[in-house]
């Protein structure tokens, strides 16, 4: 069970399974507009991902994954028209140093996810949206992504050859004039018609959807351990006028020793 530390009400205990989904994040978004939410596990220290000497990679510690926060990480990607990635994961996933994060609901564990988007009238699996400015994503790690539109947000660059091959393999490319912001991966959202984007990747990405106050709300995991450590990934690693967050939520997990909090982006 979890504890409801915030709001505090009358029914402080609910369960993990379901704690998440019951947010219907998939009907928040206003008319024409597209609801935009992270979310990143992060020890007490601040540290979403460390360099891994033997991976040569950073990747998100051991000492803080767990099948609880999982379980979320689930219910999360369940309430989503389209989950927003990096070309890195892709890179990562091609060579077998990825979990693969994209399906929702596959194992017996998380079938009652994929019953709940299809009760909602979601599509089996939410499509994917890879932001890579490189255009180096390996296509074998994009086979397991046939029953999904692919998109590729990027910056106009002369790459014609590569944009050619993703072309050729099913992905649809859009390029921004200038760099790829947060506004242009806002509008091309709703252009595409998705009401619902959840965030996976890390402090790049989170940065160029910040700076641009395109995020609507912030899932943050805080597993209690310290981790220490001089090469590390935090939520943001870039400058960023200080953001104010305002707390929905927090769940206290005492079976893993985690807490879990919802925030809004204020001003968004
Ligand atoms: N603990 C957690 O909850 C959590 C969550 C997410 C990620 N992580 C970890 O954090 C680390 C970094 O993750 P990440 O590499 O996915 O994150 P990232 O730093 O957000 O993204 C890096 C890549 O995304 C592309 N990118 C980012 N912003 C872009 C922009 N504005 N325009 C065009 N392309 C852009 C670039 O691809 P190109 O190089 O192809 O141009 C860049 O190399 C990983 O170790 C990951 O495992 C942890």
């Amino acid at each position: 069970m979890l504890q409801q530390l915030y709001p505090l009400g009358q029914n402080a205990e609910c369960k993990l399974e379901g704690c998440y989904l019951k947010f219907n994040l998939h009907q928040q978004a206003a008319k024409g507009e597209v609801f935009i939410y992270a979310n990143y596990i992060s020890s007490l220290d601040g540290r979403i991902a460390l360099f891994d000497e033997h991976m040569g990679e950073y990747a998100v510690p051991k000492a803080i994954a767990n099948p609880r926060d999982w379980r979320l990480y689930q219910e999360l990607a369940g309430q989503s028209d389209v989950m927003l990635t990096s070309a890195r994961y892709f890179r990562q996933l091609a060579v077998g140093k990825a979990q693969d994060l994209l399906p929702v609901g596959s194992g017996e564990k998380f079938a009652d996810i994929e019953l709940w988007r299809q009760a909602q009238g979601l599509k089996a699996q939410p499509d994917v949206v890879i932001l890579s400015d490189s255009l180096d994503i390996p296509l074998p790690a994009l086979e397991g992504l046939n029953d999904r539109n692919v998109f590729v947000f990027t910056s106009k660059q002369l790459k014609r050859e590569k944009i050619e091959k993703l072309t050729d393999a099913g992905v649809t490319v859009l390029e921004s004039d200038g760099p790829v912001t947060g506004q242009f991966i806002k509008s091309q959202l709703i252009q595409l018609g998705f009401k619902s984007a959840y965030m996976i990747a890390g402090p790049k990405v989170h940065h160029t959807l910040l700076v641009d106050d395109c995020l609507d709300e912030l899932f943050l995991t805080s597993h209690f351990t310290i981790l220490g450590g001089k090469n590390f990934h935090s939520v943001l690693d870039d400058e960023l006028k200080a953001k104010p967050m305002q707390l929905q939520m927090l769940y206290l997990d005492n079976e893993s020793q985690q807490m879990f909090m919802r925030f809004t982006y204020k001003d968004c």
